[in-house]
């Protein structure tokens, strides 16, 4: 069954249209961003959101951050605006920091920001500088494209051909990425190859983008898929025996320790006792060959309110206290395999991801 998603994001003239991820699956809804501000914003409150899918937009960011930072020089017909380069950097930085555990962002970032510091260094016009920014990003966008569709082919190679349980954690598909997703566009190609698959999806505390947003695109995509609470995870894994776990990364260091969703340490811990393969699905974007291991991975924290008033209802007292990591590491030796669009990374994990991807 081909994929018929709405598009996640999407370029439209002065605008970066947002599917708006918060009000899935009650609503369709977009959001048109035209300002750096309102690009964190919505990068912050996860109107976009997912590593991928992060990095696209801040591509685009880059490109609102030129036309931004014209605008703030107040001489938008010159070809040099006083102080651009140094408002422009700010804007980027200000997009770079608005999520710290998704490499993908800071990644796009500094690839845009890279490209037009060379054309400024060139003698380019700025308005040659804003057109060439368009050009990265969509291509950035169509680089993420071809990537979740070759993860898809790679992935889909180590899932039984016919009938397969599955469990997933968070939302690793469309609406993460700029394409197909990761951990999802392996389970698009197996069902293209004729494979009836069964996905646990768990809820995915506190955000449930398990629930919301996973179980949204498996269904629509005619993938049979079955919500479960977090903690439910243990049992279901005994008693139902899948033939793997699949999820996403949100950074991966040059030893193979994965940085992604909170409780995804858990479900890679569960796996090894039932003996059930553990697969991470994630591009090359995503590999931070800068951290030795997992332990220099930033790990985000989040407001109180997630946790102690979900939706608008008091569920926690107010002299308690909240702790609410966004992610958490799973360390290399409890992962079977990572599933990049380049192919297939097994242990041991320093030297199959030297020799892949080059660091
Ligand atoms: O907080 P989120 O929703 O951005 O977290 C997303 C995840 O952890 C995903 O699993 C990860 O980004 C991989 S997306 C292909």
């Amino acid at each position: 069954m081909p994929l018929n998603f709405p598009p996640t994001l999407e370029w439209r003239e002065s605008a970066l249209r947002l599917l708006d991820q918060t009000r899935l699956p009650a609503e369709e809804a977009y959001l048109d961003v035209r300002t750096v501000a309102d690009l964190c914003d919505a990068i912050k409150r996860l109107v976009v959101r997912g590593a991928p899918a992060i990095g696209c937009a801040a591509a685009y960011g880059v490109l609102l951050a030129a036309r931004e930072a014209r605008a703030q020089s107040g001489s938008c017909g010159t070809a040099r605006p006083v102080n651009w380069p140094e408002r422009f950097d700010a804007l980027c930085e200000q997009l770079a920091a608005s999520r710290p555990t998704a490499v993908n962002l800071r990644w796009a970032v500094e690839r845009c920001r890279a490209a037009a510091h060379g054309l400024l260094k060139a003698g380019k016009h700025i308005d040659q500088i804003e057109a060439a920014l368009e050009r990265e990003a969509r291509g950035i966008h169509d680089e993420d494209r071809a990537m979740c569709e070759a993860i898809g082919r790679h992935g889909a190679d180590l899932l039984p051909s016919g009938r397969a349980t599955v469990m997933t954690h968070c939302n690793a598909g469309a609406l993460a990425t700029g394409g197909s997703g990761t951990a999802l566009a392996v389970f698009y190609a197996a069902q293209a190859r004729g494979a009836k698959l069964k996905i646990f999806a768990d809820e995915t505390r506190p955000l449930l983008q398990g629930a919301r947003l996973t179980a949204w695109e498996l269904a629509r995509a005619g993938i049979a898929v079955t919500v479960i609470c977090d903690n439910m995870a243990a049992s279901v894994m005994r008693a139902h025996k899948p033939d793997a776990v699949v999820v996403g990364a949100d950074r991966i260091a040059a030893n193979g320790d994965t940085a992604n969703k909170i409780g995804t340490y858990g479900l890679a811990i569960l796996a090894r006792h039932h003996g059930v393969p553990f697969f991470v699905a994630a591009p090359s974007s995503t590999f931070d060959l800068s951290l030795a291991d997992g332990a220099g991975i930033p790990i985000e924290e989040r407001h109180r309110g997630e946790i102690a008033e979900p939706y608008g209802r008091m569920s926690v007292p107010e002299t308690a206290a909240v702790f609410n990591p966004a992610f958490d590491v799973t360390p290399a030796d409890l992962i079977t395999a990572i599933v990049t669009e380049k192919g297939v990374l097994r242990p041991p994990y320093r030297e199959s991801i030297a020799k892949l991807l080059g660091g």
